[in-house]
């Protein structure tokens, strides 16, 4: 498995996996509610996909394995994490794992010191496990659905 900024190719299938994930892996936070579901999956378009890519101040990655999109995930400079979402063919498998390992060197190779996020209420046993903490009550983020925030310090390498 690859993990690699983004190009404009990758938008079509990028998408479908992202609608997948959100519809079958985090029915515990959209509860198969239309309304929720309407406004999280509103923005998983290519053409959102591709504004994300070309952002300023922002990485957009794929895993990528046998040409397929195992996993997509977004890192502001600041240390923000926008974006986590792995394919249901892919789960627990460690990509997730690797994904956010990327993720937290893309924002240290930018200087970052501390990674935040508003995880779902599905992911938050496995940031928990990753060594992020959470920041407090949860705050409408995270789609359409709750967020609970989250951080981790992260050590910036040494100059050379
Ligand atoms: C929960 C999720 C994030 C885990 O990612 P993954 O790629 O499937 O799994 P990985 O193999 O990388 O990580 C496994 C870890 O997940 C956690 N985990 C295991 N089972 C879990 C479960 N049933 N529910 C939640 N977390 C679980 C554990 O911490 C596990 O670590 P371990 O193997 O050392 O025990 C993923 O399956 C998922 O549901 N993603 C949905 C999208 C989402 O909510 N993204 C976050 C947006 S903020």
């Amino acid at each position: 498995m690859e993990i690699r900024d983004a190009v404009a190719e990758d938008a079509e299938a990028a998408c479908q996996m992202l609608r997948r994930s959100i519809l079958e892996l985090c029915v515990a936070d959209h509860r198969n509610d239309p309304d929720i579901l309407a406004l999280w999956l509103g923005n998983k378009t290519p053409d959102c996909f591709n504004a994300w890519r070309t952002q300023a101040g922002s990485s957009l990655l794929v895993a990528v394995e046998h040409g397929c999109i195992l996993a997509v995930g977004a890192v502001t400079d600041a240390g923000r994490i926008t974006l986590n979402y792995v394919s249901p063919d892919a789960r627990f498998r460690g990509v997730t794992r690797a994904m956010v390992g990327a993720l937290e060197a893309r924002a240290v190779e930018r200087g970052s010191t501390r990674l935040t996020l508003a995880s779902t209420k599905t992911a938050r046993r496995f940031y928990r496990a990753h060594g992020y903490t959470e920041d407090g009550p949860a705050v409408g983020e995270c789609g359409a659905a709750s967020g609970y925030p989250m951080s981790k310090p992260v050590v910036a390498r040494a100059a050379r």
